[in-house]
């Protein structure tokens, strides 16, 4: 039962407003910070509204008077509470949320409202693909300052970087090459860097391109834009993985798609559900070398079906090849490209993770039919990247530093994963890990009816970045899992974050079987 928190409002009418609960993980401050903020945004507490005395409202509640003042003084310094020495506490004429955030006023009218703090607010109108991408909800942690800690996903090994051999060549290029690089260069991107990725991906993944077909992006993340924009209409259908990968998932939702989420199995995803779902949708998102988030390869006979209905339907296939090079058994499959005989995939790459992410380069290889249209995308949207930081690239590729340090980094990961693995052991009645093949991360597959948002919440309380896989689906999923990164943190790190980690779920799992016995 949770304690119920009744706050006079202006009109003297008392409703509840708050509602706490001690068996959360969350500490009581947090709730009830949070509990306001949603009174406040949600207008059930109005504009101008008087709030108790900290004093007065702990001991109604049975708080401490540090603890509602703790969540005040948040409120107050995030601008939702107006604090006045002799006069007392007040909701805000103008919330953060008003100046940070668009609000829909109708979707007939397809325009939003933007006010500002000002008395006399400017408005500004979105239009609708702007109140689409406005309105994108990206999951907790994906925009963030802090600097990266266990076992947040994403990040390679930044420490063993070769940051010496990454400025020798950044050197050689400011002090010979320099000036030719400080003038407008092509959206198409730094011409070496385009003929380095082609063979490249020629050699590596079996991709069958000519150097014309590979348009050098901001990341993958830009490719997903840039291939949207250029290909969907609103309201257009997109298949798209369940679960699967957020980010493009917020691209198909900022073009207004209509995405129709398809199972994955262990052989990837599966064909003959989307065609059953959506036989005429205009794109298939897919990740066949490693499935993300769940991790499997998608089969010869998957892919063969993938790129008929794509034929059939006259529909677009994106392959994102997010990680394959990163592999610690076997040889991955051939790319979906060197299949597609017919001109339907475009192939993502990104060296977020074999090189670092705060580089933003990534490629997309697009059928020639489609190169003059990205090019112009690409002008249009921020003419290009650094021409720099491609030449640098280019030239760390060309002279095989690129292959030298993804076959260490692969041999690093290797040990770490293993490192993490054996630290995570005295929890395998709880966990259940098994290694990966390939990529960044692991699963970890909590008990079923163990809520991993839950989880993941503890273990955030505890200093920890455990993301749960929950909301890489649209629909529930039959069991939670925690998504490791054991990449990006060297052994001692991960060691004492799976140390944390386990107390942690030794005390959810202890929590949730204590009241499962009480039958709360
Ligand atoms: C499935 C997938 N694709 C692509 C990326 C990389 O995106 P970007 O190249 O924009 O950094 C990631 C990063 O986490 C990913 O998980």
């Amino acid at each position: 039962m949770g304690t119920e928190i009744r706050l006079r409002r202006t009109s003297d009418a008392v409703e509840p407003l708050v509602l706490l609960d001690p068996r959360s993980a969350a500490p009581l401050y947090r709730q009830l910070y949070e509990g306001l903020r949603q009174a406040i945004v949600t207008g059930r507490l109005r504009p101008g509204a008087r709030l108790p005395a900290a004093r007065a409202l702990g001991s109604d509640l049975a708080l401490s008077r540090n603890t509602v003042e703790q969540a005040y003084e948040q409120l107050h310094a995030e601008g939702y509470l107006d604090r006045h020495p002799r006069r007392g506490t007040f909701v805000s004429d103008t919330t953060p949320d008003d100046v940070l955030h668009a609000r829909p006023i109708s979707r007939e009218s397809r325009r939003v409202v933007l006010t500002s703090r000002s008395s006399a607010p400017p408005r500004r109108i979105l239009s609708a693909r702007g109140a689409a991408i406005a309105d994108v909800a990206l999951p907790a942690g994906v925009n963030t300052f802090a600097p990266p800690r266990p076992f947040r996903p994403g990040v390679p090994a930044l420490d063993a970087f070769p940051m010496a051999l990454w400025a020798r060549l950044s050197a050689r290029h400011w002090q010979r090459a320099g000036r030719r690089h400080l003038a407008y260069g092509h959206s198409a991107g730094h011409q070496p860097l385009r003929e380095a990725i082609a063979q490249h991906a020629a050699a590596a993944r079996g991709v069958r391109c000519t150097a014309e077909q590979v348009i050098i992006v901001g990341g993958s993340q830009q490719a997903l834009a840039l291939a949207t924009r250029l290909l969907l209409d609103p309201g257009d259908t997109v298949w798209m993985e369940e679960p699967g990968y957020v980010g493009a998932r917020a691209a198909f939702v900022a073009s207004e798609a209509r995405i129709v989420p398809v199972p994955v199995d262990d052989e990837g995803l599966d064909v003959a559900a989307g065609e059953r779902a959506s036989p005429d949708a205009r794109m298939a998102f897919v990740t066949p070398s490693h499935q993300h988030p769940l991790g499997a390869a998608m089969s010869i006979p998957r892919r063969m079906a993938l790129l008929a209905w794509a034929r059939r339907a006259d529909a677009w296939i994106l392959e994102d090849d997010y990680d394959s090079e990163i592999r610690y058994e076997g040889r991955p499959l051939p790319a979906m490209q060197g299949l597609d005989d017919d001109g339907r995939v475009l192939y993502l790459g990104t060296f977020s993770k074999t090189v670092f992410p705060a580089l933003r380069l990534g490629y997309v290889i697009v059928p020639p039919s489609l190169v003059d249209a990205f090019v112009t995308a690409r002008l249009i949207v921020d003419r290009h990247s650094s021409v720099v930081e491609q030449a640098i690239l280019a030239d760390f590729i060309a002279e095989g530093h690129y292959a030298r340090h993804v076959r260490r980094m692969r041999a690093l990961y290797a040990e770490r994963q293993t490192a993490l693995l054996e630290a995570l052991e005295p929890v395998s009645d709880i966990l259940d890990v098994q290694p990966t093949r390939a990529g960044l991360n692991v699963l970890a597959w909590l008990p079923a009816g163990v809520d991993d948002r839950h989880v993941a919440r503890a273990a955030e309380l505890a200093g920890i970045e455990a993301p749960p896989l929950s909301p890489f689906a649209v629909r529930p999923l039959t069991r939670g899992a925690l998504i490791l990164n054991f990449s990006g943190y060297d052994e001692m790190a991960l060691r004492s974050a799976a140390g944390r980690l386990s107390i942690v779920l030794r005390e959810v799992i202890d929590r949730s079987s204590t009241l499962h016995a009480l039958g709360a």
